[in-house]
Parts: structure tokens; sequence; C-alpha cells
């Protein structure tokens, strides 16, 4: 496979090790990016890297990384950093799917939830704006999920967690408006990933090769927010942010 040139262009993604993340980094990977892979999961991180130079990509940096541990963030960042020479794209990723209804789902579930989702995620962007700031510019992506758009039956803390993602987005954007810094703020409907393979109902699922393309073309064109894919999901979100608890309620 002939890999397109990105001259100089980085990367690093959080969750690399499975489903949106692996498959954004497959495609980065293709468009002539240098990558930095992180999730716990080490070996499918290496695996992935023999994947990615064996079609011919020359800089694949990968570590294990917990992001809800902030020391370890701070020392991948500046490993990766070293690595690549600048980091031009970080992509917060990594996350959990929980669901239950409130009360019956089990608190640890919720916690491990607030834990990555929430604190993790700010942790993520925490470690990616010092960086950023030092460089003079960046770009910072936060995968966040048309589940933030409305308080679903037995979506109460993934919905919840992934609305703090786009609200302290919408906040970092204003932050850094007219700085060197960009904020894109991604939210997909159902892409086919580990994630929701077991969700009773998936409306509008796309392929992860499809959602893959659809997020790298997203981040390279640096918009500032967009549902993935955009249609028929931005105008469903936007539906079901007013639609009434009666209605809501029935889509158990
Ligand atoms: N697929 C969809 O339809 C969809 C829709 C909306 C939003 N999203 C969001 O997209 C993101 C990726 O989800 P996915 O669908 O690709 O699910 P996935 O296949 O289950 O991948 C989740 C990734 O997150 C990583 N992860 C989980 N906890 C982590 C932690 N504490 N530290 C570091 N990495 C951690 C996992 O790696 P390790 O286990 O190796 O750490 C894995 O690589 C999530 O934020 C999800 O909420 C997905």
């Amino acid at each position: 496979m002939s890999l397109a040139t990105t001259a100089g262009k980085s990367v690093f993604i959080t969750g690399a090790s499975s489903g949106l993340g692996r498959q954004m980094a497959i495609e980065f990977s293709r468009r002539g990016y240098a990558v930095a892979l992180t999730a716990r999961r080490l070996e499918a991180l290496q695996e992935l890297q023999r994947e990615l130079q064996g079609q011919g990509a020359a800089r694949v940096f990968v570590a294990a990384l917990d992001v809800t541990d902030e020391a370890a963030l701070a020392q991948v960042f500046a490993e990766a950093r070293a690595f690549l020479g600048s980091i031009d794209i970080v992509v917060a990723n990594a996350g959990v799917g929980h669901h239950g209804k409130i009360g019956k789902l089990a608190f640890a579930k919720v916690r491990e939830t607030v834990n990555t989702n929430i604190t993790g995620f700010m942790a993520t962007v925490d470690a990616a704006m010092r960086c950023f700031r030092e460089q003079g510019q960046g770009h910072l992506v936060g995968i966040s999920s048309v589940a933030a758009f409305r308080g679903m039956p037995a979506g109460g803390v993934y919905g919840a967690s992934k609305a703090a993602v786009s609200t302290y987005l919408q906040a970092l954007r204003a932050e850094t408006y007219g700085s060197g810094i960009r904020v894109t703020t991604l939210s997909p409907g159902f892409i086919d990933t580990p994630i929701n393979r077991g969700a009773k109902s998936r409306p509008f699922v796309i392929t992860l090769e499809r959602g893959g393309k659809l997020l790298v073309d997203l981040i390279e064109r640096r918009v500032e927010r967009a549902t993935v894919p955009r249609w028929p999901w931005a105008l469903v979100a936007r539906l079901l942010a007013v639609l009434p608890t009666a209605v809501i309620a029935r889509l158990k």
C-alpha cells in the first residue's frame, strides 16, 4: 500500500489498542502521519505497530498508558514528543461505555466511567495543553458522543460523561480562541466497535473503516464540532435534545 506524505505531521492517540483509536491510527498512518499510540494493553499496540511498519509507516511510537494516571501521562507525553519532535494533534479518545439504569448498574462501573471518561479525559487534555503551550501550537481533538445531547434511559453515566467532554472542550475553545491552538469535538453516533456490540439496537450504525475515514477527514479539516457521520445525527441529536420526557421514556 502506498503512503501519502503529510510532511512532518504527527498525532498522539489515547485508546489506540481497539476500535476507533486503532482505526484512526491506521487511517492517519496511511495518510503519512507519524503516530504515537497509547492504551493500557501494550501487546495490542505492539501488534498494531508491526502491522503499520509492515505497510511502510516510518515513525510509530507505542507506550502503555492508563489515562487515569496523571504522572504516567506527563511521562508518556514527554517520551512521545522526544520521539516525534513535536506533537501536532492529540486525540483524547480513550473511554468506556457502561450502560445500565441508575441504582441497578454496579457503582464500580459508574466510578470507572467517571474516572476514565471524565477525569482521564481531562488529565489527557491537561497534558496536551502543557505541550501545546510550550510548542505555541497544536490541535486538540476530543471524542464525545451523540449521547451527550440527551440523558437516555440506562445511559445516565455514559451520557453525563460525554456531556462533560463536550462542555469542557467548549470552554477550552473559548480560552484558546485566536491562538495557535485548535479544539475539535467529534460526536459519533454508532460506529461498529466492541464498545457497542452488545447493545440491543444500534440505529444508523456504520462500519469501523468508514467511521475511521470520516473521523480523520473531520480532524484534517479542523472543524470545531461535528456528529459522525454528520447525517442523520446532526438532526437526530437536536431532536433528541427537545423531545418530551414521555417520548424519551419509551426508548428503553
Ligand atoms: N463506537 C462508537 O459507536 C462510539 C460512539 C460514540 C463515542 N464513542 C467513543 O469513542 C471512544 C472509543 O471507543 P471505541 O468505540 O473505540 O471503544 P473500544 O473499542 O472499546 O475502545 C476503547 C479504547 O479505550 C481504551 N481505554 C479504556 N480505558 C482506558 C484507560 N483507563 N486508559 C487508557 N485507555 C483506556 C481501551 O484500551 P485498553 O483497554 O487497552 O486500555 C481501548 O483502546 C470512547 O471514548 C467512546 O466513548 C464511540
